[in-house]
């Protein structure tokens, strides 16, 4: 009597769950909140468009939703895109949200490098790199860089083809281009044979991973970490091959007739002879500079093949300039439109769409919420562009008209209204960098060709912390006669 008893007691708590989730669901696309399990069930079906879920959640929480994950799963995290909330944690209330355990733990590939650092090492990180970023010389590096790769890779593997994969041209294009400026090293990625460089391709499949392990319970991940198995397989592969990569170059960098170079200056400043730890210096700035201005460039040509408008004044405006064979990071500020298209790229498709941190002591955010000291949150730059409250009904559209003020100068937001660089002091560092580069690299192409999407090719994100297209982009081109 009292097996059934129960069983008909469970039976009637699971279709009261039931009934109770199919309404909300009717009523709200917000998930139900599971014993046990919490809201994974929710999140499970929505992992392939993990960034279009929580922008529909924050939507429809007024910016900020509290998901609750599996019991003993640590996973509980607080979403949102109120720019309020962005102000206060990336600038007002900086000291009290370092990167922090959980970060490093995620982001362990990574190393002692900027990006998992915090306090004293990363002012120190920053010192250094803002420094060379920003050496009297490094204009001139850069311009060279990013030239020789445009004349000697990107437009011989133009010529020769008639239909392209752009983001994989790109993101060799922004691996040579990186590798050059960190460790002076070019491994030419990017030429008409297309070879094979694993530390090139790597990438990927580290910035999937490092997605997964922040959806899945860190036993889950642990794990699979543990008996080397899908994509924390992916991972450790991953890591021997920039390994494999990056020590040789660092060696050659101790050399001490090598002169001035980025980790020659790392080892001065740090006072250190660890290749561990240029290692994952070097790693960090090509995380950095690769996926993110690869990314973008891939999503401008995707969003100008869709407004062909915008293309043609993109190239009314490069055509217009007095057009020299190579222009510099001057010259190329004073591509206002381009400018703009750039920004509503990024606005629409942030290459890193998420961030999290985690308060060192409990605070109270703008919205009114509360977070607990260790309780993550997690802030969606992708949501932020596409919200109406901030960029009004047009605000899915591409419109880098938006960009430009009445008298034709380009039009400055603020970080936490558009945050695909970052806010506060941790701003990314090679902005400046990344607009010149992607300036030249577009400004060449679109010179030259016409670019249409192949027909029948599906365009969507790629489930990964850095906003790639999941099939690439395929294009067919058609010489310019200029
Ligand atoms: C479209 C291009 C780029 C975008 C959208 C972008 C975006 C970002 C974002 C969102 C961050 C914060 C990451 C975090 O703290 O977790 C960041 C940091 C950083 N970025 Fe960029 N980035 C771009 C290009 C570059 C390039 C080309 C470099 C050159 C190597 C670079 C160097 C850095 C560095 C060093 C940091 C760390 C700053 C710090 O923690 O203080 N970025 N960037």
């Amino acid at each position: 009597m009292a097996i059934i008893e129960i069983t008909f007691l469970s039976l009637s708590i699971i279709l009261l769950l039931f009934l109770r989730s199919t309404y909300r669901r009717r009523a709200t696309s917000l998930p139900t909140n599971w014993p046990v399990f919490g809201m994974l069930p929710g999140l499970l079906p929505n992992t392939h468009r993990i960034q279009d879920y929580i922008t529909e959640l924050t939507a429809e929480s007024g910016g900020t939703f509290q998901w609750e994950g599996p019991i003993f799963s640590n996973m509980d995290m607080l979403m949102t895109s109120d720019p309020a909330n962005i102000h206060h944690v990336f600038s007002r209330n900086f000291s009290n949200y370092p990167k922090g355990p959980e970060f490093n733990k995620i982001f362990q590939i990574l190393g002692d490098g900027i990006f998992n650092a915090d306090f004293d090492a990363w002012e120190l990180h920053r010192r250094i790199t803002h420094s060379f970023f920003t050496h009297t010389t490094f204009s001139s590096k850069l311009e060279k860089a990013v030239w020789d790769k445009v004349e000697n890779g990107l437009l011989p593997v133009l010529d020769h083809s008639v239909d392209v994969d752009l983001q994989d041209i790109f993101q060799r294009l922004s691996f040579d281009t990186i590798c050059k400026l960190v460790l002076e090293y070019d491994s030419c990625s990017l030429s008409v044979e297309m070879p094979n460089i694993p530390c090139e391709k790597a990438f990927n499949d580290m910035i999937d991973a490092l997605l997964y392990r922040h959806l899945l319970p860190e036993v889950v991940w642990r794990l699979q970490e543990w008996m080397g198995v899908g994509r924390e397989k992916k991972l450790q592969e991953a890591s021997r091959a920039f390994d494999e990569f990056i020590y040789p170059c660092v060696e050659r960098s101790m050399d001490e007739s090598y002169g001035f170079s980025l980790l020659s200056s790392f080892k001065k400043e740090f006072q250190t002879d660890s290749s561990k730890f240029l290692r994952d210096t070097a790693l960090n700035l090509m995380l950095a500079g690769r996926d993110t201005t690869g990314a973008t460039l891939t999503w401008l040509f995707w969003l100008i093949a869709c407004n062909p408008s915008s293309e043609e004044k993109i190239r009314r405006e490069i055509n217009g300039e007095e057009w020299r064979r190579r222009f510099g990071v001057e010259e190329s500020r004073r591509l206002v439109y381009l400018h703009g298209a750039l920004c509503e790229t990024m606005r629409l498709y942030p290459p890193v769409a998420l961030e999290h941190k985690a308060p060192v002591r409990a605070d109270d955010l703008p919205c009114g919420k509360r977070i607990e000291r260790n309780a993550r949150v997690v802030i969606s730059f992708y949501s932020v562009g596409r919200m109406e409250s901030v960029w009004g009904k047009d605000c899915l559209e591409f419109k880098p008209e938006r960009w430009i003020s009445p008298s034709g100068k380009i039009k400055h937001e603020p970080s936490y209204k558009f945050p695909a660089f970052n806010a506060g002091p941790r701003t990314c560092l090679g902005k400046e960098m990344a607009f010149a580069q992607m300036k030249m690299v577009a400004a060449a192409i679109l010179h030259r060709y016409r670019i249409k999407v192949v027909e029948g090719h599906v365009v969507s994100p790629r489930d990964s912390i850095i906003l790639q297209m999941k099939n690439g982009l395929r294009v067919r081109l058609t010489k310019i006669s200029n």
